[in-house]
């Protein structure tokens, strides 16, 4: 046990607490994963007997010739673990979240951390939840091949433009285009059934290239996406100001990312208006899960709470713990729920689709074991995450799961507030 928790907390991988205060909405980029160092009371129930597979990191060849770099220059890359017996043929492609930078002092920033150069990447990464090799801990993709792609290029992968002066690269468009293409390469080609998964800002990225994924592959082969803490929501903050809005305006025009958006959405709204998947989904033509909590810590945060949106500090105390907020603060919240839910509507009229809104407050569930798949793991109506995933994408039925409004679930890890 100790030695998970040592790994998982070196490696920065479990993310949980915010940095706190370090990181302000409008002074810094928005980190849409959290690393933390007090883990061990919601690591209490992972699995201790079973050791946990670390994973190397793959640097992309040749990347500086292909343009697949991260904001620094340095080469992306990715994890590969490979698959056995059944699952020798399948592929699950995992995005890993980061943050989005849309100024130089942001991105340069970045470019110093492990979410914007190769360099400061951990070597070794450990596979859990949706990434374990282990049945008991990830039933339906244990023996696939498993990826986790890195995020390092501050734009969910969708720039393609570069800064001289402050030696800055957005790469992320070519960054995607060389990894499938070395996917494909590798074996994913053939394969018989993929996921396309992705958390925070990689969630976004999984429904952004989610119909290219499809196409990249064999008519016959199962695609699907998975988008865990996406579905980040275009709504007003508490100073009733649009703070993500703002941010995103400045990514996609730094970035250069309004000819990557899709032109069905381009259309109809505005470049910053295409980067919210709740103007992005219905029109995606594969297979896609939505899963997100109603009150996802990171949106509470850094988009409807951000410190500009409230200078006295009156949010301080509910913003890194719901169980403090008082009626009215809650009141907020139950808005921001209704709203996603309405959003979420047309989208789950689709048969094809998924959805797993749980009534919790954090971010990201797939990636570690204890909200993905452990024996006090979120479940709405006893589904729990990895069961509601897998159930999803082999169609053994029942895929939508819209839980009640807070504090109505009770196994919600709400890891948040143990800060
Ligand atoms: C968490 O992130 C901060 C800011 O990037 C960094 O200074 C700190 O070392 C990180 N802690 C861990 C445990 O990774
Ligand atoms: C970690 O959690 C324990 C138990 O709740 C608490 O006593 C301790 O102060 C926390 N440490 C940090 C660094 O937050
Ligand atoms: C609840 O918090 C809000 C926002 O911080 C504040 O304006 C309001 O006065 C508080 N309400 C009560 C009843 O304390």
């Amino acid at each position: 046990m100790k030695k998970i928790l040592w790994s998982l907390t070196l490696f920065g991988v479990i993310l949980i607490l915010p940095v706190n205060g370090v990181m302000e909405f409008d002074k810094m980029e928005r980190f849409t994963d959290f690393n933390g160092t007090n883990v061990s009371q919601t690591e209490k129930d992972v699995n201790s007997k079973a050791k946990v597979t670390m994973v190397g990191l793959t640097l992309i060849k040749n990347a500086g010739l292909r343009g697949a770099v991260c904001l620094d220059g340095s080469p992306a890359g990715y994890h590969f673990h490979p698959g056995s017996g059944s699952g020798a043929k399948n592929w699950l492609v995992h995005v890993e979240g980061g943050e989005w930078c849309g100024d130089i002092r942001s991105c340069v920033h970045s470019k110093k951390t492990r979410h914007g150069s190769s360099k400061y990447m951990e070597k070794q990464i450990p596979f859990t939840g949706i990434l374990s090799d282990k049945a008991s801990e990830n039933p339906d993709f244990y023996n696939w091949n498993r990826v986790k792609v890195r995020y390092c290029d501050g734009g969910s992968f969708m720039g393609d433009n570069e800064n001289k002066d402050a030696q800055l690269q957005f790469r992320g468009k070519r960054i995607w285009t060389a990894l499938i293409v070395d996917l494909l390469w590798s074996g994913m080609e053939y394969a018989k059934q993929a996921l396309l998964s992705g958390c925070s800002a990689g969630g976004l990225a999984a429904i952004f290239r989610c119909d290219e994924f499809k196409n990249r592959l064999l008519h016959s082969t199962r695609v699907k996406c998975l988008s865990d803490a996406g579905f980040f929501v275009d709504f007003a903050d508490v100073s009733g100001d649009r703070s993500l809005r703002n941010l995103y305006t400045d990514v996609i025009e730094f970035q250069s990312i309004t000819t990557q958006l899709p032109n069905e959405c381009l259309k109809v709204y505005n470049p910053t208006l295409c980067f919210f998947a709740q103007y992005l989904i219905v029109p995606i033509k594969a297979p896609l899960f939505i899963l997100n909590a109603a009150y996802d810590s990171w949106q509470i945060q850094e988009s409807l709470t951000p410190k500009s949106a409230d200078p006295s500090g009156s949010w301080s105390d509910c913003r890194s713990n719901i169980a403090k907020c008082n009626a009215s603060q809650i009141k907020f919240f139950q808005g921001f729920r209704t709203r996603m839910v309405k959003l979420l509507g047309d989208f789950t009229e689709q048969r094809k689709n998924g959805v797993f809104l749980n009534s919790c407050f954090s971010h990201c569930q797939t990636e570690r074991q204890e909200t993905w798949l452990s024996k006090n793991s979120p479940a709405i109506k006893n589904k729990r995450i990895a069961v509601a995933v897998g159930d999803w994408f082999f169609e053994r039925g029942g895929a939508k799961h819209i839980d009640c409004a807070y504090p109505c679930d009770k196994t919600c890890r709400n890891e948040v507030v143990e800060r």
